[in-house]
């Protein structure tokens, strides 16, 4: 396959990117038979734009301002990741809610990564809490996961791989940190890979959450 006629995937991010780098390293190797045709974040200040560059990835920003409509934003963001036609859009660290008015021009192909197992710790500072649980010994493991995202649900929608992880006697959140990135940034290739050679994902029905529990 040439260059040209690998898989497109778009990447959004908010933040520091280190998934966005996984993606971008495996697709540098060859382990990932696809390419990165542009990263989009929501903060200027991310550091995964600086990793598009210096990989060559076109970079682009796009704030929402401040009494911009949710809707407005989202469609203008569709817009944008429209233009460089991705077959993917991975969220790999985006942290704001997408409206239909984005996910509706991605029907099945939105992917989100998520540092909790499914139905555990949705939204913001999922490691940390479920730290937090383990120490009040309410779990004894938790994990990462990668899903479709069919509505504005947060961090729900048909699952596509999960890895558990135990949490480790006397482990600092620090260290168990560091654990689950290594685990998402396999986690991330090792599903992407395998949603690249399924060119139909209608078959995962729209909406349905798995039920899985740690
Ligand atoms: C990752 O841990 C990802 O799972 C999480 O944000 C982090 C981004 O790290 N996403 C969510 O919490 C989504 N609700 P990165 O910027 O280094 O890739």
């Amino acid at each position: 396959m040439s260059h040209s006629d690998l898989p497109r995937l778009v990447v959004m991010v908010s933040g520091n990117g280190s998934n966005l780098q996984a993606i971008l390293d495996a697709c540098a190797c060859g382990e990932l038979p696809a390419r990165v045709v542009a990263v989009v974040s929501n903060k200027a200040d991310a550091y995964g734009l600086e990793r598009a560059r210096q990989a060559g990835v076109p970079a682009i920003v796009l704030e929402k301002f401040k009494d911009q409509d949710r809707r407005t934003y989202d469609a203008q963001l569709a817009e944008t990741v429209t233009a460089y036609r991705p077959d993917w859009v991975v969220l790999a660290g985006w942290m704001r809610i997408l409206t239909s008015a984005f996910l509706d021009q991605f029907p099945n192909r939105v992917l989100n990564l998520h540092p909790a197992l499914p139905g555990t710790f949705p939204g913001t500072h999922a490691i940390e809490r479920a730290y937090e649980a383990w120490q009040k010994g309410e779990i004894e493991k938790t994990g990462v996961m990668v899903h479709l995202v069919p509505d504005e649900g947060v961090d729900v929608g048909p699952v596509l791989g999960t890895r558990k992880i135990i949490f480790r006697p006397d482990e600092s959140l620090e260290k168990f940190e560091d654990r689950i990135h290594k685990i998402e940034h396999d986690l991330l290739v090792e599903t992407l890979k395998s949603v690249l050679t399924t060119k139909d994902t209608t078959s995962y029905p729209k909406g349905k959450v798995h039920e899985g529990k740690p």
